[in-house]
């Protein structure tokens, strides 16, 4: 007797009646979510896949993938209930759930698919929905107009415009039962936006992506990709969004990382018909067997060998289990990459496993900003910021805001060293964030003097070189002194800013020669365009002489008078200056402001040497370091002395307004939860310090944002704000 069978798993237990139909985001990690859908036969963890059950043909029983498997979710299709008499009059008197014998959350299809198999179906379009709702699914779907990538533009137009025309009907049909909307449209990027900004526009609980069977069957992986890009941007953010026919593991990370929740597929019994098996590197065929290509719990006992000589059916069944059993695996990996902000690291990984796959990776990261060819590998750091590329083609317009939308979500990890694999490192999400948001908001002091480029070793540069910066800066106030980091040129107030000051990679990384070209578009996307630069290579016998010979090449006195005595308050400067420019970065602050808040500021310092409070000039502690990633986080006090600096919206941190409710809850110190939003700047970012503002603009709260300002008004549910601190005073 098996484990499951002694023991069958609890119900599980129906989400809120009022809840029903949210989604709700628990982590995220750039546009991937671990989410939380709530329906009447329990709260579903995404990303998920639902297994694809034929009501007729049961490899694995629903009740199994209940009680053995954990699946919260599986998919059936009504149309086959609809058609078959037994089915149909089961599901109308007793449900669905009674029917499949399964007690988690079901979802059914409409006959779409069988429309587009066979050619058309019997059935009307509120018929089957309606047919749904009394079946008592918990998501149907509507009978959309399956578009194929060998239809003609105008078919594809008609096919997108017929499935939004029968929206209306459709929800009608549905009552309270959650609907799919699906997004079509080929291959169309501009119809596919067009798709999803029509069905958006309705109330549908979910968007499934449909049409891309034929598209993964080809395995046009980078079509996928750009079908991603097209759709997902103009849906509205708060619905999941569901992947039609999609059920490889190799696919997982990538369209997880392009924002998919939820997957169905038949492929675990389908492929296991033909003897083969899914990996997340690929499929492979039992025949070709000698050991298993991971050992999954189903097959722990036996041998690829003794397998190959069960019955036909028994196979199957052994081949679906092991899919199965990889699945869940992969997703289960995938979700706690999302926890570990890893995601894209996976996805890129991932996207080894097959030339196709690989090719629509290298298109996501090098060419949506370009419509060209992957750029050569030695091209990449230079990419990391597309929006300077110079690059004019008409496709670069084209998705340049779809990978904006990746871009803006990302967060900085917020410990450990970014770390390298190869030249795909540096063209990651929240790479290019991290340089654009320096390259958006830090601009260099009005001072004209020359750059001075540390380069050739990692950091720590401040225990490295410190004292040498320290005395350049005593005698040549006016120079500019940037490090190289692996992933860019960054000013020395950065130095131990994440993801800048710590890579993990070879040493070579650092070894780069100083190429002058590059370093001039560098310095352009500093703001330092006109000045002129000089290296100092770190590597070098003597890294005093070397910064004495790179000064004196700059037509600086590299020997000027320098009182000893005078250098522990240059140092105390460059901290000054530090905090200015991070909360540049931080705050949105321009300099002339950012001076303002902490120019004047004072430090607490540890035994260590290290900063552990920042005082403005009238003592009050408004910043403190974080250790994890070398940013600075606002305190209470500083939340108010940045609020009374009265500045407008587009140089000031983010900000979110909150609605009258919310204000005695928030003012205390608790989390602001999404519904009770009013409005968010267009400065909110994941991961970004945020200022909670009442109705009437009082600042109530500070915290760091979860969310986008798309998101933080559209979502129903969970937490948009985590609060530092309440500003209201306790009654
Ligand atoms: N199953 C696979 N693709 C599709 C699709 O485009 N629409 C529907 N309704 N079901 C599908």
């Amino acid at each position: 007797m098996v484990a499951w069978q002694d023991e069958p798993r609890p119900a599980p237990k129906p989400a809120r009646e009022a809840h029903v139909g949210r989604f709700e985001v628990k982590a995220r990690d750039g546009r991937a979510r671990v989410g939380a859908l709530s329906t009447a036969h329990g709260v579903v963890t995404t990303p998920t896949l639902l297994p694809v059950i034929n009501p007729n043909l049961r490899t694995i029983e629903p009740r199994e993938m209940w009680d053995r498997y954990g699946i919260e979710m599986l998919i059936t299709n009504s149309y086959i209930i609809w058609k078959h008499e037994r089915l149909r009059t089961h599901a109308l008197e007793h449900g669905v759930h009674d029917l499949l014998n399964y007690p988690g959350a079901i979802m059914t299809d409409s006959g779409t698919f069988q429309a587009y198999v066979y050619g058309d179906v019997e059935v009307g379009v509120e018929e089957i929905v309606s047919f749904q709702r009394d079946i008592g699914v918990d998501v149907a779907t509507m009978l959309d107009v399956f578009t194929r990538p060998d239809m003609t533009r105008e078919e594809v137009e008609e096919a997108v415009a017929e499935t939004v025309r029968r929206a209306d009907a459709s929800l009608a049909s549905a009552g309270s039962t959650m609907l799919n909307g699906p997004i079509q449209g080929g291959l169309h990027p501009d119809l596919r936006r067009q798709s999803a900004e029509g069905m958006g526009a309705h109330g549908f609980s979910v968007h499934p992506i449909g049409g891309i069977v034929p598209v993964m069957e080809q395995q046009r992986y980078t079509d996928l990709a750009k079908i991603m890009l097209a759709s997902l941007p103009a849906l509205p953010p708060q619905r999941p969004v569901h992947m039609f026919g999609c059920g490889h593991p190799m696919l997982f990370p990538m369209l997880i990382a392009l924002g998919a929740d939820l997957f169905d597929s038949a492929a675990y019994a389908l492929f296991a018909r033909d003897d083969r098996m899914l990996t997340p590197n690929g499929t492979v065929h039992l025949g070709e067997l000698r050991e298993w290509p991971l050992l999954m719990p189903c097959v722990a006992h036996v041998t690829p060998e003794a397998v190959r000589k069960l019955d036909k059916d028994a196979r199957m069944e052994m081949l679906s289990r092991y899919n199965l059993e990889v699945t869940l695996a992969e997703l289960a990996a995938c979700r706690q990459a999302v926890h570990d902000g890893r995601i894209w690291e996976r996805a890129e990984r991932r996207s080894h496993a097959h030339p196709a796959l690989r090719e629509a990776f290298l298109w996501l990261t090098t060419s949506p900003a370009r419509g060209s060819a992957p750029i050569p590998a030695t091209e990449h750091l230079l990419m990391t910021d597309r929006t300077a590329a110079s690059d004019t083609s008409p496709a670069r317009g084209q998705w340049e805001g779809a990978w904006d939308w990746v871009v803006a979500s990302q967060t900085t990890p917020g410990q450990g060293a970014l770390r390298w694999a190869g030249e795909d490192t540096f063209v990651r999400p929240f790479v290019v964030a991290s340089r654009r948001r320096l390259h958006r908001h830090w601009r260099p002091a009005a001072t004209q003097g020359p750059v001075l480029i540390l380069h050739g070793a990692p950091g720590p540069w401040r225990d490295r070189v410190g004292a040498q910066v320290v005395r350049a800066r005593a005698s040549n106030p006016s120079l500019e002194v940037l490090v190289l980091s692996p992933i860019g040129l960054v000013p020395w107030s950065f130095e131990d800013l994440q993801p800048f000051a710590h890579v993990e990679g070879p040493e070579w990384l650092w070894k780069r020669p100083l190429d002058h070209a590059w370093v001039r578009r560098e310095l352009t996307r500093l703001h330092l365009h006109d000045r002129p630069f000089v290296g100092v290579n770190l590597r070098s016998d003597s890294v005093g002489e070397a910064f004495d010979a790179a000064l004196a090449d700059a037509g600086l006195n590299p020997r000027a008078a320098v009182d000893d005595a005078a250098l522990p308050e240059v140092g105390m400067d460059l901290r000054r200056v530090q905090a200015v420019d991070k909360s540049m970065l931080e705050l949105h602050l321009e300099r002339d402001m950012a001076t303002s808040f902490v120019g004047q500021a004072t430090f607490v310092m540890s035994s260590t040497g290290r900063i552990r409070n920042v005082k403005d000039s009238e003592g009050r502690h408004i910043l403190s370091p974080r250790l994890g990633d070398g940013g600075l986080s606002l305190t209470d006090e500083g939340a108010k002395v940045l609020h009374g600096l009265g500045l407008p919206s587009g140089h000031a941190p983010a900000t979110l307004t909150v609605v009258e409710d919310a204000v005695p809850f928030v003012g205390a110190g608790r989390n602001v939860m999404h519904g009770f939003i009013l409005e968010a700047s267009e400065r909110l970012r994941p991961g970004g310090t945020c200022l909670v503002l009442a109705p009437d603009g009082a600042l109530i709260a500070h915290g760091v944002a979860q969310c986008t300002p798309a998101e933080a008004t559209a979502m129903e549910k969970g937490i948009a704000v985590r609060v530092r601190g309440g500003l209201l005073p306790s009654s």
